[in-house]
């Protein structure tokens, strides 16, 4: 995986993002042009009518009430709040209006407490926490339009160098698009309070040359292959409760509750970013999820460590 970028608005890599630090400056440079004015004229006035030491007793001039004062600060800040609200509805439209190109990338991704469903509907795929898509340059536009769900509460989906924050609402779909310009894997955050682990909802997203992204599609379509020496893990997972939850391509498991794992081997990290995905870590997770991830809504199954070390056997195979 490439570097891990810190996420800043401050640092935009796709083409809502650029629009959104453009104007986050245009913002800034108004704040800082008040706060100078402002502090500059309270600088001003205090060393100009300060006590003197010569005439401690003297006051300056009292002045009260002046219309064209009143008159300023009420219509110099509604005009300055009606060009912010101007250039912000401006840019907003902008980056809405956009229509969805007939070949562009369409994604499904659905807030669960406390994870991501990805979805490719057109390729097929289904994963969780981690976007892949192509790297779209000048000439060739590869843009990828996102539709947002919840099954839950509601989430905000946020990856701060490539889009706007947008919510992830139960019974509405909304939805963002994002165009990267630069290869990397950029880092996500459920931007709304969601419940116990809100903290814990990470998201990823790898942008790849556009050559690499297809052999990622093409990996993720395969199914995982049969390896014979976890043929004993393998059943066991179809005869617990994880079917019930999860996914597995061309085996009886086909839950939706939980992650899809046909290709649980091939992401990063676990439980959402809870533990770097390491099959001593997967052991544990199995164990115990809420051992690493409180309120995790997955049960730990009572396994005991033959159990264990079967299951984890099967599960490695997932790649
Ligand atoms: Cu999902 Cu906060």
């Amino acid at each position: 995986m490439t570097p891990i970028q810190t996420p800043s608005i401050f640092a935009p890599v796709s083409t809502p993002a650029f629009a959104i630090r453009d104007l986050s400056f245009f913002v800034l440079a108004i704040m800082a042009a008040i706060f100078l004015i402002v502090a500059g004229i309270a600088i001003y006035t205090l060393i100009r009518f300060g006590r003197r030491p010569t005439n401690p007793q003297a006051e300056p001039a009292q002045v009260y009430g002046s219309t064209q004062i009143e008159l300023a600060w009420t219509v110099v800040p509604l005009l300055i709040v009606v060009v912010l609200f101007l250039v912000t509805a401006r840019y907003i439209y902008g980056i809405e209006r956009r229509p969805q190109p007939p070949d562009a990338l369409e994604l499904t991704v659905v807030g669960h407490q406390w994870w991501w469903e990805i979805r490719y509907p057109k390729l097929g795929i289904v994963t969780a926490n981690e976007i892949h898509v192509p790297v779209s340059d000048a000439a060739n536009p590869a843009p990828t339009f996102i539709t947002l769900e919840s099954v839950d509460v509601a989430h905000s989906f946020w990856v701060p160098q490539l889009a706007g924050k947008m919510d992830v609402i139960p019974n509405k779909t909304n939805r963002v698009w994002i165009e990267p310009q630069q290869v990397g894997t950029y880092v996500g955050q459920c931007a709304e309070y969601c419940g116990l682990q809100h903290a814990l909802m990470l998201l990823v997203v790898v942008v790849h040359p556009k050559d690499e992204f297809r052999k990622w599609v093409a990996a993720q379509q395969a199914a995982p292959a049969e390896v014979p020496t976890a043929r004993e893990g393998r059943e066991l997972f179809a005869s617990l409760a994880c079917i019930n939850c999860h996914s597995v391509r061309g085996t009886p498991g086909n839950g939706v509750f939980g992650p899809d794992l046909t290709h649980l081997m091939s992401r990063s990290t676990l439980g959402a970013g809870a533990a770097s995905n390491t099959p001593a870590n997967l052991r544990a997770w199995v164990k115990d999820p809420s051992a690493l991830k409180a309120g995790a809504l997955m049960p730990g199954m009572k396994l005991d460590d033959a159990q264990l070390d079967q299951l984890l056997a099967y599960l490695v195979t997932l790649r």
